[in-house]
This record gives C-alpha cells, structure tokens and sequence, in this order.
C-alpha cells in the first residue's frame, strides 16, 4: 500500500511543530524553569536545543524518510543484517504510550478548564480558593478520568479521518490560531502591574539559583526538557520524515521546527511569570502552576472569562496537537507491525490508552499514598521521570549512533538522506562532533543527573 503523504510543506511543518508544541512548552517549561531558578536555567536549556537537539532532529527525521516506516519497522529496514537496532522499536513504543499515559489526562484537565472558565466559575474566587478549585478536581477520579476518555476519543477520532483530512487540517488551523493568541496573551502580560519582578526572575540569570537543587540535577533537568519539548528519541518526528517527499534537505526543516517550538515556550514564559509575580503565586509550584496563576490573573482582568477561556482553549489545542500527533504514531506501529487497518488500529488503542492512562489519574486521589520518587511525589511524576529523564535522552543516543557508526546505518546514507533535496546541508564539519562529543555529553549528563538526583541528596 502506498504511503499517505502530507498535501504540503507547510503541513508538515506546522504538524511537526504541532508534535513538538505541546504541554511540554505551555505547562511543563514554565514549572520547571520556575523550580531551577529561572533565566540561568533557560540559558542552559536553549544551549541543549541547538547543540543536542537539533542535530538529533535531523536524524530522526532521516531514518524516519528513508525507511518511510514507523519506529516499529524503520531499524529493521535500514539497519546492517544481523544487527539489533530494531530491537530499540520496542523502547520507542513504551515511551510513545508511556507519554500518553500522562498527557491524555492533563490535556483533559486544560478541557475542564476551559469550561470552568467559560462557565464563570472562578469569578469572585481569591488566590487560595482558585488553588482550592484545582485540588478539588485532583481528588475526583470521575471527573478526570470523563474528561481524559473525552480528549482519547476526540483525538484518535481525528486521526481516523485520515492524515490529510484528519491530522493535518485540524492541526493546521489549530496552530496559527495558538500563534496569535499567544502573542496577544504575552504583550498583555508584560504590561500587567508588578509584572516586571516576574520579567527579571525569567530574562536576567541568577546562577546561584541553579544551585539550589544541585547543578547537576538543574543542568540533567535542562537536558530532559530540551528532549521533551522537542519530542526526540521515541520517534515521534521521526514518523512525520515518513510522509515527507525528498524534495527539501532535513537540516532546515529541523531548523523551522526547533524554532517555533521554542518561540512557543519563550512566549509561555513571558505569559506565565510576569503573572505570577504581580499575583504573588510561587513559580516553583510544580505542575499546578499554570492552572492555579492563571485564573488569578484572568479574574482581576477586564472580560477576564473571555480572556481566561480563549487561554485555555489554546492550551488544549497545544496539547491535543501532541496527542494527535503521537496517536499517529502507535496507529502507525499497529499498521507497521500488524498490516492491519487504520480504523481497527484505532479502535483497539482506544481502550488500550484509556485503561493506560488510568494509574495517573488516580495516582492523584485513591493511590496517593504511592510515592515513588519521594515524598509528595506520584505516578505521573514517575511517568513523566521514566520518560523525559530516560527514554527520551537514551532513545536520542540510539538514533543518534544509529546515523553517525559504521556499525549502524552510517554516516554517508545519513547524510546523504539529509542532503536530498533544496534547503540547507547537514554541515561536515560537524561529524566529529556529533559522532564523538555529543553522545558523551549526553551520557555523562545522564549518569550525573541520576547519582545527583538518587544519591548525592
Ligand atoms: N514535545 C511534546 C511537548 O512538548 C511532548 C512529546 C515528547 C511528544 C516526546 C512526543 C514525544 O508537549
């Protein structure tokens, strides 16, 4: 059968950034930027986008072009005989439906926001009572378990209808909506009383808050976000390289990608802390931040409702762009495993994905006394651990010497997958580096964060 493809390039950018764009830049960038300290650690992050992830873009989108297959199949038809890469196509799956186990119900819980705020149901409410509010829907496994199968069926029910119709038009007009909307957000933000404070703590580095959690552990945490927020390492770009033609270079499209994305998270900074310093709210909170800040700031704004629903809505579309971009992906490891059809792809990993997503939902309320990564902690904290501090950075190295050894796919098909097409090259001169330097820095930084943050404490 032969491959569906995308109608254009723009498609397939917007939908690769719809991929990347996600709760990892409008939820997960702001709360752990505010709990290593701010500006110092966003330094850090942005050095670990361009010198580890891009390149790493690159290959992923590589393999996944050439092979025109999904990380189910995509070692086994590049790979050397007799060698075992494609073995990593069962990590790649665990991470894909390990990531959906928590994202589906955090994208359920932007939904029930904006319906809160539509409905008006913050109005009047002060600080502690809106952070009330989001307790009150984390001790409800009902509740959060409807909204999550709500966003699982929506969004599998997108991709039924098709690549085309399905994924790329709705994610299309999804993310030029987010783009404007957030540049709207953001100016008002900067100009909102005591916001300056925020504006500091986010823009001008202080490297003696890195060190409040241990250097190492902030400098592994930069490293986990930049593979998080650029969905690398469980070939989740790597699919989109699948239904792509050969007519642009890889380089550049990486390029784009890694751009927006960033832009995306820069601009949820400028939104998100000059708020939560005129509105007095910790931006070391943790996952709750956005959804205890935000409401605040929506309730001492003009049409703040209006405001508020429009910013939630847009945080949905953020991340359901992801979850539809990722379903993509286990629909396409069923078809490239099994042969089997679109449609019965999806229907099985309907039910397969909710009963996953489960444990998170109720890691919040009947199973919270299951603390794995400390005190306070809970399973989506372990999932989000097992994926962005390991899958991610160590299914990046298998791509990664996957390109650039002998021993794998080899640096000349690499390249010369990269280099087909019009745009900018996959520069040479870098090849000792990306073959000798970067995997190590990504080891070592791996080894540490995981000493610093289990034993040095
Ligand atoms: N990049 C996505 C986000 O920022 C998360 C993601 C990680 C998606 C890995 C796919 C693979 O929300």
């Amino acid at each position: 059968m032969k491959r569906e493809k995308f109608s254009s390039r723009l498609g397939f950018i917007l939908i690769s950034a719809g991929c990347a764009i996600g709760l990892g830049n409008v939820w997960r960038f702001p709360y752990v930027t505010g709990k290593y300290g701010g500006a110092a650690f966003v330094l850090i992050y942005i050095f670990f986008l361009l010198v580890l992830g891009l390149p790493i873009m690159v290959a992923e989108l590589a393999v996944g072009r050439a092979s025109q297959k999904s990380a189910a199949k995509s070692f086994d038809v590049l790979e050397p005989k007799g060698s075992k890469w494609h073995w990593y196509k069962w990590g790649a799956m665990a991470g894909n439906y390990l990531l959906m186990m928590f994202y589906t119900t955090i994208a359920g819980w932007m939904l029930y926001y904006v319906y809160k705020m539509a409905s008006g149901q913050f109005t009047g409410l002060n600080a502690d009572q809106v952070a009330g509010e989001f307790t009150g829907m984390t001790q409800q496994p009902g509740l959060m378990t409807g909204f999550m199968v709500v966003i699982v069926l929506l969004c599998f029910g997108i991709c039924a209808m098709g690549l085309q119709k399905g994924v790329e038009r709705v994610t299309k007009f999804m993310m030029i909506s987010l783009f404007i909307m957030m540049i709207v957000l953001a100016v008002h933000s900067v100009t909102l009383k005591g916001g300056h404070e925020g504006l500091k703590f986010y823009l001008l580095p202080d490297f003696g808050k890195l060190q409040e959690h241990g250097l190492w552990e902030a400098i592994y945490a930069a490293m986990g976000q930049a593979f998080f927020t650029l969905s690398l390492g469980i070939g989740a770009i790597a699919i989109f390289g699948s239904y792509i033609n050969k007519e642009r270079r890889l380089t550049g499209e990486a390029i784009s990608i890694t751009a927006l994305d960033t832009m995306v998270a820069l601009i949820a900074g400028l939104i998100i802390f000059p708020a939560c310093f005129a509105y007095n709210v910790n931006p070391g909170e943790g996952p709750s931040l956005i959804f205890i800040t935000l409401p605040n700031v929506f309730n001492a704004m003009k049409f703040g409702n209006v405001w508020g629903t429009l910013f939630f809505v847009f945080m949905f579309f953020a991340a359901i762009s992801t979850v539809i971009a990722v379903f993509e992906n286990i629909i396409s490891f069923a078809t490239d495993l099994t042969g089997c059809s679109r449609k019965k792809a999806v229907l099985v990993n309907i039910v397969v994905v909710i009963v996953l997503s489960l444990p998170c939902v109720l890691g919040f309320n009947l199973w919270s006394g299951f603390q794995p990564l400390g005190a306070g902690s809970n399973v989506l904290d372990l999932e989000d651990f097992i994926v962005s501090n390991n899958l991610l950075p160590l299914g990046s190295l298998v791509y990664l010497l996957f390109c650039v050894s002998r021993y794998g796919w080899g640096w000349k098909k690499f390249t010369g997958e990269a280099n087909e097409g019009k745009g900018m090259r996959f520069p040479g001169w870098v090849r000792g580096y990306v073959t000798f330097i970067l995997p190590l820095i990504v080891l070592f930084i791996f080894v540490w964060g995981y000493l610093s943050k289990f034993f040095f404490h």
